[in-house]
């Protein structure tokens, strides 16, 4: 069969060079690609503004904070520095306990300062109402919760706020006995 013993190796030849044309694709673009905002739907930015109420509740019946640790010098530290508290604290539509909730703000604070009152806060605001269930913002941020407004970077979010970036505006609403009433006003680009 003089055909097939010529047509073989040249086949072998096809093969390889084959294999080595996908692998050499395959190896360039396994990690890492250029690709159009556009096959992510990502196509019009787009500034929202939320509004809130934040509570958090560090003792009694309904306490939502709770302080899992603290160092040695935090109970005679005059800003109570070194503890750390994390929080699954109600977000409401109006600064009422019972007010319609639209999510929780989920994370940690810690005291970092020596000087004053300066918390480091770590948390999401996850959503559950309307088109925002589901989604959540990332907050990372100083909060000195005696000034009259905290600013705080909003540095990510999920959902309908992937992409997001912008900041948060908190101002101490009421504090009663166990409960502190924090409004927040949050403004975001996001898609
Ligand atoms: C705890 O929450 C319940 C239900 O919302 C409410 O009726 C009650 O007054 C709250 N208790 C305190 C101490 O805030
Ligand atoms: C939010 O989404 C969850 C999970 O999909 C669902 O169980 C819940 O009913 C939704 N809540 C509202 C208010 O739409």
């Amino acid at each position: 069969m003089p055909h097939s013993t010529k047509f073989l190796p040249s086949f072998l030849v096809f093969l390889l060079f084959f294999f080595f044309i996908s692998f050499s694709y395959a190896k360039s673009h396994t990690f890492s690609k250029t690709i159009s905002p556009s096959t992510l739907g990502l196509n019009r930015h787009k500034l929202s503004h939320l509004h809130f109420y934040f509570h958090d509740v560090i003792g009694g019946r309904n306490q939502t904070a709770v302080r899992v640790a603290a160092s040695p010098a935090t109970s005679t530290s005059p800003t109570g520095f070194g503890s750390v508290v994390i929080m699954d604290d109600p977000l409401t539509e109006q600064p009422e306990w019972g007010s319609k909730e639209v999510g929780r703000a989920q994370g940690i604070y810690a005291s970092a300062s020596q000087t004053e009152l300066g918390f480091l806060m770590v948390l999401n605001f996850a959503f559950t109402q309307g088109r925002y269930n589901g989604s959540s913002l990332s907050i990372v941020g100083r909060n000195t919760v005696a000034s009259a407004v905290r600013e705080m970077p909003v540095v990510g979010g999920s959902g309908v706020f992937r992409f997001a970036h912008g900041y948060a505006h908190a101002k101490t609403y009421a504090i009663v006995e166990f409960e502190a009433v924090v409004e927040y006003n949050v403004y975001v680009f996001h898609y």
